[in-house]
């Protein structure tokens, strides 16, 4: 084999190596998120709220038509609830950390759209 085949076929193999880890880089960033917004959920959250629910206000519930009765249509709006709080509950932003309440916010959003069933 000559050098020319052997530099392209090197070549070659980087540029699969590069465009695998560019394709699988953010799905993994996705999953980062979702693994941080579930725990961001059970430390801060779920204790009034598992499962979605409202152990305080039944009513005031995570669930999509709880939400969206309350004008809670997106995660920008949970994620103000979780900053600065609302009603009788205070917010958590000292808790939640930097993009915390982001976050917790977009987790909170598509369990509502999955109605709350683990997969
Ligand atoms: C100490 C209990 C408690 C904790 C912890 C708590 N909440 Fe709440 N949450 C409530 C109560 C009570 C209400 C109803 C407030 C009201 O309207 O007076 C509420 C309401 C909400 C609502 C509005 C729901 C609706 O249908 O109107 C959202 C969204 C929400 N909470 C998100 C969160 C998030 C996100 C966290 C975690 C960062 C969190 N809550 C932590 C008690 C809590």
């Amino acid at each position: 084999m000559n050098f020319f085949f052997i530099k392209l076929k090197v070549f070659l193999l980087i540029s699969f190596c590069c465009t695998f880890f560019y394709l699988s880089l953010p799905k993994e960033l996705n999953a980062i998120q979702t693994d941080l917004g579930a725990s961001l959920f059970k430390y801060n959250c779920a204790g009034c709220h598992i499962n979605g629910g409202n152990i305080i206000r039944r009513s005031k519930n995570l669930k999509i038509s709880s939400l969206k009765r309350n004008g809670i249509d997106n995660p920008e709006a949970i994620a103000k609830i979780a900053r600065q709080g609302i009603g009788i509950m205070s917010g958590y932003e000292d808790k939640l950390g930097e993009n915390g309440d982001q976050i917790v916010a977009n987790w909170v959003w598509e369990q509502a759209q999955k109605a709350w069933i683990q997969e």
